[in-house]
């Protein structure tokens, strides 16, 4: 298996093509993250592989701040409360803690997956929360296996809850989680995963 970096990930038909869904609105992004996604004002909200921003232009407001951030530069307008950001979510971070970070049905298609979630966790404010979908079966070990409950166990040793019904991973809290796997290369080819779309395999030295 050739692997891919990410500057080759990011050129990939199956991360940038127009049959994926990036139109989600609100109301379709509390079902996938389970959230009410209410926001208080104030808060500071974060979403990567935010698509379009539908769901970001629906609960913008002028005392909130919310940044979306994509690699492809296609959204709603931003407006009062919502600014968006192009760059790919492996390089950005935000200049100030935040108090959500949610990744909607963006990390099938990352290739650090562990490594952003640690990353962005780490962006929280205090109470902060992480929410975003995510197929443990797409993280695999060098020879392509899953790395299955190894990853699971060391998850929720780290601090995140996983939900496997729903494929959603979480993480309240302070802190920079710690996960003991060295990312090597992504796989574009690794077929569709449970949405039914294409999706990118993430291996692991463990
Ligand atoms: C299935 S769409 C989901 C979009 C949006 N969250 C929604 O639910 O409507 C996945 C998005 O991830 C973006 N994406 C994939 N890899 C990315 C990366 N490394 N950095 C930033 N965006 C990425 C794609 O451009 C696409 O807009």
């Amino acid at each position: 298996m050739s692997l891919l970096d990410d500057e080759k990930l990011w050129r990939s038909s199956v991360v940038a093509n127009c049959a994926m869904n990036r139109e989600r609105g609100l109301a379709s992004y509390r079902r996938e993250l389970g959230l009410d996604l209410e926001v208080p004002p104030g808060t500071r909200w974060v979403d990567l592989c935010c698509g379009s921003g539908k769901a970001l232009a629906e609960a913008a407001r002028e005392d909130v701040t919310i940044i979306g951030v994509d690699l492809v530069d296609h959204h709603v307008p931003a407006r009062p409360g919502l600014s968006f950001v192009v760059a790919p979510v492996d390089e950005w971070e935000p200049d100030v803690p935040v108090d959500l970070v949610t990744c909607v049905h963006g990390l099938h298609y990352v290739g650090d997956k562990l490594g952003l979630l640690v990353r962005a966790a780490s962006w929280l404010a205090p109470g902060g929360r992480l929410v975003a979908n995510f197929d443990v079966a797409s993280v695999r070990r060098a020879d392509g296996a899953p790395l299955g409950r190894t990853l699971t166990k060391a998850l929720r040793e780290a601090g995140f809850s996983y939900d496997n019904r729903n494929r959603r991973i979480g993480w309240t809290g302070e802190g920079r989680p710690g996960l003991p796997f060295t990312y090597l290369g992504a796989d574009d080819q690794a077929g569709p995963n449970y949405t039914g779309q294409p999706a990118v395999h993430s291996l692991y030295d463990s």
